[in-house]
């Protein structure tokens, strides 16, 4: 097996408006949608869409929304035999609103999500054995993710999305790449922001500094940087194509984080600027079509490029 997700599955209950409400304010949307959502689930679809064998270990709630969202994974091809429906508990759920030019607010209700634990991955023994790459997020409860990243020994993809302020340190430490947007890495090392390269440079420098093996930061339409413990001087930064129309943002750092996975799972030894120019274009697609899920491309449809320009910062 290709790439193994541990994590969330979400609905996402999508208003498109003109642009997002203000505190207080009531807007006028013009569209309404409901999708397979979740970023672990998000990011196992967009493997397996590229041709990933995935599978998933994840909690849904014993609602329709659960039932759905199981027979969905599986016209999607993931492996869901640890996929489980919890008796009374209703499937997690976000809320999501998306304006026009593309951007996005979201809260999640996780439900069912909070049931995942260290047991989950003690049971699964034979999936974690048999995976290339193990995804995990932080929408699920911490001690079963640092189990699962203990757990396995081929390469892991630790999401800390949502962002923490106190991300536990054995988190860091335990996952080999660490992936964040630059609104989590901020959030993660105290950064006032992150707008430009040589702030995601010191971000880079300070998760180094706080235990992480490797760190990808995704900074939207300027691409991704990364850092690797091994070369602690060299700081890389992989530009992404440019989207001439940005539809709907969300899932787009799922979308890489998926595309990610798959492309590592095929191609270990191929240079990572590589892979994160790879996933890039994965993400650029996503971001230039409607939906979460719906947004995502299948290999045939992103472009069969294998060099991608990268510049040290
Ligand atoms: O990253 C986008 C995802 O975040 C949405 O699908 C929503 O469910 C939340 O988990």
């Amino acid at each position: 097996m290709d790439v193994l997700v541990f994590g969330s599955a979400i609905v996402d209950f999508v208003a498109y408006a003109s642009r997002l409400p203000k505190p207080g304010e009531t807007l006028h949307g013009h569209e309404f949608k409901t999708g397979f959502g979740g970023k672990g689930a998000n990011q196992c679809v967009a493997a397996a869409r590229l041709g990933a064998k995935t599978a998933m270990i994840a909690k849904l709630g014993d609602d329709t929304w659960g039932s759905k969202y199981l027979e969905h994974l599986r016209s999607e091809h993931v492996n869901v035999d640890y996929v489980q429906k919890c008796k009374g508990e209703t499937t997690g759920i976000a809320q999501i609103s998306v304006s026009d030019s593309g951007e996005n607010h979201i809260i999640i209700v996780v439900g069912a999500n909070n049931l995942l634990s260290a047991e989950d991955v003690n049971k699964s023994k034979l999936l974690f054995n048999s995976a290339k790459v193990l995804v995990c997020q932080l929408e699920t409860p911490l001690s079963a993710t640092l189990e699962a990243l203990r757990a396995f020994k081929g390469i892991s993809i630790l999401n800390t999305a949502p962002a923490l302020e106190n991300t536990p340190v054995d988190l860091i430490k335990s996952a080999t790449i660490l992936c964040l947007n630059e609104t989590e890495a901020a959030l993660t090392t105290g950064c006032d922001k992150i707008s430009s390269l040589t702030q995601a440079k010191v971000a880079m420098e300070r998760l180094l500094e706080m235990g992480a093996k490797n760190v990808i930061i995704t900074l939207g339409p300027a691409g991704a940087v990364y850092a690797r413990r091994e070369d602690p001087e060299i700081f890389i930064h992989v530009p992404a194509p440019r989207v001439s129309n940005v539809v709907d943002t969300t899932g787009a750092g799922d979308a890489f984080i998926g595309a990610l996975a798959y492309y590592m799972s095929h191609f270990p030894d191929f240079p990572w600027h590589q892979l994160i120019g790879a996933a890039n274009q994965v993400a650029a697609y996503s971001v230039g079509h409607q939906g979460t899920q719906a947004s995502f491309p299948k290999l045939e449809q992103v472009t069969k490029q294998t060099e991608f320009e990268w510049n040290e910062i």
